[in-house]
């Protein structure tokens, strides 16, 4: 396999509105990110990305870009963006940009222009068609509830949309809007951005003909993805887009990408695929509800883990996947994959250290190294989430109580990662020194960084062992390149597979059940390399509930 710059990096999502507020408007900025370039530094961190920057009304938080070419104020100016580059460059690290390409704002001039004249020339940046009968072209429901299609007044006709009605999509069949955006990519690159994660990328390829598909919930509509999977040729926009950007910079590029056809795995990320890498959703994905979060079935250890071990085992003949336990759309993974027992210290730093030594590359979320958790919600206001209200909505009109339907919410909500970071335990958890954006998460005077720094008991300092074990001289290469296999998978509640390579082997186990375990022997233990244990690490198989331990071993 041909080795990458970016194969042996560890990379940490920023998400920037929840970060550190220097100005007291209660909203991350990117002064902020700067000054805590040296605790990434410490974390072990290579790559930051930063969830979008760029101009924006923020109707989905920044996913809905006005101008490509512009930093929006809440963040800051192009020169601190310029800044935190240099900066970054100093620390030998590298930044990348949220690139969201399948749609823009309302409020972007393409789409004003196109409004304007809706037979005009950037009436064709859209997808703009005429209703039938006076109803929408199709009936296709959008990701954020109701229609896919929204009727521009007046005029009989309808633009597209497969977010919310404020993010209209971009017709990538016309050349024009393809070469834009290929400028505008380009753009960034030479400013000295190592690259892009790309967002919702795999909903660029649309039917043409906007057909129907069978209604799937009370609303007669049908879910925008029946088209995504239903379409093909998605390969030949992504190949062009690569080829006309990616390519000429050595770019890292990281596609969020749900509904790939299976066979296509090469295609995306095998050798000179169309991304560097994908993120891994495999075990996101088993919450799937059938209609929303309200029947979203429960995550048991077996399935969440027999989806690890089958995605590691899939992509390991192919590239390389980028893993997560949680980004800024899901809930927090510690209350999320962990048992009620294990949703403590112990069991953050031994979910941590299962999902940071798989095959690929690690993703840290902001906040996972400290451990957090999901938030305690008391009301609907609470929430600022576009796709959390949606969800609301959507709960109370299955039949749902208002109280159950928070609870949906709680335990769901893409909120429950936007809660700003608590850095202290002083006034708003020295996030801000105004009002936060959004609440702070409730047990923040106990859960903060500033707590964590100097205690080596800590997650913090946990993460910081995990991290720098995975790039040690020693260690890197079978870190980095070492072949998968799942271990014990008889054991019902132990989580454990072994990185082997050349004459290395080793074993990551960690025990997610209520008990002690002692595991049969089939591997000597030479040397333990790490271990969540308090005490000194013995040279035992023996687990007890959220052991977790990474040891140098041999076959028995
Ligand atoms: C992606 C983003 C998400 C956003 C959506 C629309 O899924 O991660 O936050 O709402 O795309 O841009």
């Amino acid at each position: 396999m041909l080795r990458k710059w970016w194969h042996d990096k560890i990379a940490y999502q920023i998400y920037p509105k929840s970060f550190l507020d220097t100005n007291g408007d209660g909203i991350g900025d990117l002064p902020g990110i700067i000054s805590k370039l040296d605790y990434l530094k410490a974390l072990g961190v290579d790559i930051i990305w930063l969830s979008p920057i760029y101009q924006s009304p923020f109707v989905d938080q920044g996913y809905d870009i006005a101008d490509y070419y512009a930093i929006a104020e809440e963040f800051g100016t192009m020169e601190d963006f310029d800044a935190l580059l240099a900066e970054t460059k100093k620390r030998d690290m590298a930044v990348i940009m949220d690139l969201v390409i399948n749609h823009c704002s309302d409020k972007h001039i393409w789409f004003q222009k196109a409004l304007a004249d809706p037979e005009g020339e950037y009436a064709d940046y859209f997808y703009i068609r005429d209703g039938k009968d006076g109803c929408p072209p199709s009936n296709l429901r959008s990701y954020f509830g109701g229609s896919c299609w929204e009727p521009i007044p007046g005029t009989g006709k309808y633009y597209f949309h497969m977010f919310a009605k404020e993010q209209p999509d971009l017709n990538w069949e016309n050349p024009a809007v393809r070469h834009e955006l290929y400028a505008m990519i380009n753009w960034w690159l030479e400013k000295g951005l190592a690259g892009f994660r790309i967002d919702a990328i795999i909903n660029i390829k649309k039917d043409l003909d906007f057909p129907s598909f069978a209604p799937d919930g009370p609303d007669g509509l049908a879910a925008c993805w029946k088209m995504v999977d239903s379409v093909n040729g998605v390969g030949d926009l992504l190949e062009d887009l690569k080829n006309h950007t990616f390519r000429h910079y050595n770019a890292f590029t990281v596609g969020e990408v749900f509904n790939m056809k299976e066979a296509e795995l090469p295609a995306f990320i095998g050798e000179d695929g169309h991304f560097s890498t994908i993120f891994d959703f495999s075990a996101h994905c088993l919450s799937n509800g059938e209609h929303g979060w309200y029947d979203a079935p429960p995550i048991s250890f077996e399935n969440w883990r027999r989806a690890i071990f089958e995605s590691q085992l899939k992509v390991q003949k192919v590239g390389f996947e980028a893993n997560i336990i949680e980004n800024h759309d899901e809930p927090r993974g510690v209350s999320r994959f962990l048992p009620a027992w294990a949703q403590n210290d112990a069991g953050a730093k031994m979910l941590g250290t299962v999902s940071l030594l798989l095959r690929g590359i690690p993703f840290i979320y902001q906040g996972q190294e400290l451990g957090m958790t999901n938030n305690n919600w008391h009301s609907i206001d609470e929430f600022e989430d576009i796709n959390t209200l949606d969800q609301y909505r959507t709960a109370l009109e299955a039949g749902l109580s208002e109280e159950e339907a928070l609870a949906v919410c709680a335990r769901c909500s893409r909120d429950n990662a936007r809660t700003p970071i608590p850095w202290t335990d002083g006034p708003c958890a020295g996030f801000t020194t105004g009002t936060p954006w959004l609440p702070l998460n409730e047990n923040a005077s106990a859960l903060n960084a500033a707590s964590q720094e100097n205690d080596p008991a800590s997650t913090l300092s946990y993460y910081r062992r995990l991290t720098a074990l995975r790039k040690s001289q020693e260690w890197r290469e079978v870190f980095t390149y070492g072949r998968f296999e799942p271990a014990y998978e008889d054991e019902p509640a132990i989580m454990a597979y072994c990185r082997v390579m050349d004459g290395t082997r080793v074993l990551v186990a960690a025990n997610f059940g209520r008990d002690t375990v002692t595991l049969r022997p089939d591997y000597t233990i030479k040397r333990v390399l790490l271990s969540n244990r308090p005490t000194e690490p013995e040279n035992t198989l023996t687990l007890k509930s959220c052991d977790v331990i990474v040891a140098e071993c041999c076959l028995s």
